[in-house]
């Protein structure tokens, strides 16, 4: 028993595996869950068709230093995302260092690696500069160190949307070179559980030994310090919550929360990950088609069978606390598990529609792809309703991602308001053509229910600040980024946000303006803002009315209506009609930002910037992008966008 905990949290892969028997790792370096999900699916498969003793690893769990005594014959598969402008994920950043510029990095003439045998798969965003390049970097540094690779690295692509297709296709071939290389053979597909799970009568949620609390409130009982980080949440008392614009599907909030009562620390342009727990109507139903609702608060043991694997979540807890606040159940779900599940079909209407859902990828997507079906929704509608009580929970435990963080651009100025910060987030409740399932977001609709709530409870007045009575909390950390005002207050900056992306700029401007009280010297800035139509969803009106006013012609706010008039007017469409004035301000040393849509917007903005830098600077357009990259690397032209 203590030699199997002990290799539970060892920070040594190596010994792990060794005492454990483990023969294939497969690492992920992940920011959103998307390549720890891939990882998942991967051991599952290589222990189901391949009977391997797989296990995932997180990156950030792991020391690196003795990867060169890596067991030769077995195998390690890295599942590594390019995260950002072409940065390793969070938990892959100390494994990167030490294979590309570090420790072993320095050995590479003994070539340390050569005992080490791997595969690898990028997750990346075509629309981003530096399209998977880091596990291109990866593969390149760990082929220096002659490491052998003994299938081509996969790639998938984010920003077409293709990445699932792309893994499942790679992975294909990749397990039929792994099976040569490991004198494997493939057995009859069969499902062995990872976890043991078993029920206690006097194990009741009401029992202080149950888990049935938010993840954070289990994660500061143990917790041993005061610092919060992407494990630990702080829980954030909300000061308040309000709707900016509600406009037929789409509503948008604005959120203050408290931080003074934490070691917490933000500062302008940092982004905030919020903690979602999953809602009620998606946690019943997955209970239900379970046939667990009768269970729901009944304590359950969960015990690993395999050493080297951990239980995803604290132990003694119930199905309804892992539902809510542990595990992705909103997630869409993946052909690949359907395939597992179909052994467990309630009856054969059912069981010959997930095989055929499972067999054929162009009906998969149009049944479930596009209809956003998450596990508990397929599962109902592909059996009509009846229950599906013979999976076992292990699957379902193994199959479904942690419950991840969601992050948000702060908007508000940590130099006007250190102890609170603000959320701009737009919820979107779409109805799928076809589909009889809403889509709601994870994360907005938690912070929606969560203002519902306020309304019908007592919450913090406005202005107060630390204790709040009753207040609700949010369970958030802060992750620092790099999109930051220049340190000069009185270089000109030209922002450029539709939507909810200038929710970083109201912080920008914000600042600027307490700047200015306060005295100093403050340059120009230009808001490039883009909504709808002004009385539909112009964000912040009366605020920026209010900084004209207190920065006169320091700050100017252009907008871009898109559904005003006959012609659709975007941003780049008012940049370019402003080209003279931005041209001679980025020659005067102008920083640029964009923030928003990373797909089209962001990349017909960097169109129009860089055509506008090459007439300013009488080059052809070529010259323009070259002038627009070494702004970016000198980060006098920043973005923060997503897809
Ligand atoms: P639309 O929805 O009317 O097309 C915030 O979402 C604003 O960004 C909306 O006015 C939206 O317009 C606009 N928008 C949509 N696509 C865009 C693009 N490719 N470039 C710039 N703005 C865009």
């Amino acid at each position: 028993q203590a030699n199997i905990s002990s290799a539970v949290d060892s920070r040594d892969i190596i010994s792990k595996m060794n005492e454990t028997g483990i023969n294939c790792v497969v690492f992920y370096g992940s920011q959103t869950g998307t390549a720890e999900e891939y990882a998942r699916r991967l051991v599952q498969e290589g222990r189901s068709r391949f009977g391997l003793k797989a296990m995932v690893a997180d990156m950030g769990d792991y020391d690196y230093d003795n990867l060169d005594t890596f067991p030769s014959g077995k195998i390690a598969i890295f599942v590594l995302a390019t995260y950002g402008e072409g940065q390793p994920t969070d938990n892959a950043v100390d494994f990167y260092n030490s294979i590309i510029e570090t420790d072993l990095a320095s050995r590479s003439e003994q070539q340390p690696l050569k005992g080490l045998q791997y595969v690898a798969f990028g997750l990346g965003n075509s629309t981003y500069d530096n399209y998977n390049v880091v596990v291109c970097n990866v593969d390149n540094a760990l082929q220096k160190l002659g490491a052998h690779r003994i299938h081509k690295v996969g790639q998938g692509d984010n920003g077409t949307g293709t990445a699932e297709e792309d893994f499942m296709t790679w992975k294909e071939s990749m397990w039929a070179a792994v099976a040569t290389a490991m004198n494997l053979t493939e057995a009859e597909a069969t499902y062995q559980p990872m976890f043991r799970v078993s029920q206690s009568k006097e194990l009741f949620h009401v029992s202080p030994c149950v888990y049935s609390n938010e993840t954070n409130q289990t994660l500061l009982e143990t917790a041993t310090n005061n610092t919060f980080n992407s494990q630990t949440p702080h829980t954030a008392p909300m000061i308040r919550s309000y709707e900016l614009f509600s406009a037929g599907d789409r509503n948008c909030l604005h959120i203050d929360l408290d931080i003074s009562d934490s070691s917490l620390f933000y500062r302008t342009g940092d982004h905030v990950a919020v903690w979602p727990s999953n809602s009620d109507d998606e946690v019943d139903r997955l209970l239900r088609v379970l046939h667990l609702c009768d269970n729901r608060y009944q304590g359950i043991q969960i015990e690993s069978l395999e050493p080297a694997v951990k239980v995803p979540f604290p132990t003694p807890i119930t199905y309804d606390t892992i539902f809510r606040h542990y595990s992705e159940i909103c997630a869409p779900v993946s052909r690949q598990l359907l395939s597992a599940l179909a052994r467990f079909s309630p009856n054969k209407v059912a069981k010959d529609e997930i095989v055929r859902l499972g067999d054929d990828k162009e009906y998969f997507h149009e049944q479930v792809g596009t209809k956003f079906l998450n596990l508990g929704r397929l599962l109902e509608h592909l059996s009509n309703g009846e229950k599906w009580p013979q999976i076992p929970f292990s699957l379902i435990v193994e199959s479904l991602g942690k419950l991840q963080p969601r992050y948000y651009s702060i908007s508000s100025s940590s130099l006007l308001q250190p102890h609170r910060l603000s959320i701009t987030a737009v919820v979107e409740k779409k109805q799928n053509v076809g589909s009889n399932y809403p889509f709601r977001g994870v994360a907005t609709g938690y912070l929606s229910d969560l203002k519902r709530k306020q309304n019908s409870e007592i919450c913090g007045d406005s202005h107060t600040t630390g204790n709040i009575p009753n207040a609700i909390k949010v369970p958030i950390h802060i992750r620092h980024s790099s999109f930051k005002l220049p340190s000069d207050p009185s270089v000109p900056i030209i922002m450029i946000g539709p939507g909810t992306g200038v929710a970083p700029f109201r912080a920008f401007v914000q600042e600027r303006a307490e700047q200015a009280r306060r005295g100093l010297n403050v340059g120009k800035a230009i808001l490039f803002f883009g909504c709808r139509k002004p009385e539909e969803d112009f964000i912040y009106q009366s605020e920026w009315e209010s900084y004209q006013k207190s920065l006169g012609d320091r700050f100017e706010l252009i907008t871009a209506f898109s559904r005003q008039g006959s012609d659709k007017i975007y941003v780049q469409h008012r940049l370019e009609e402003q080209s003279k004035k931005i041209g001679e301000l980025i020659q005067q040393g102008a920083f640029v930002y964009i923030c928003g849509d990373a797909a089209h917007m962001a990349r017909e903005v960097n169109v129009v910037l860089a055509q506008i830098i090459a007439s300013s600077h009488d080059v052809d357009e070529t010259e323009g992008r070259k002038l627009l990259k070494t702004m970016k690397s000198t980060n006098r032209f920043q973005e923060d966008v997503w897809a």
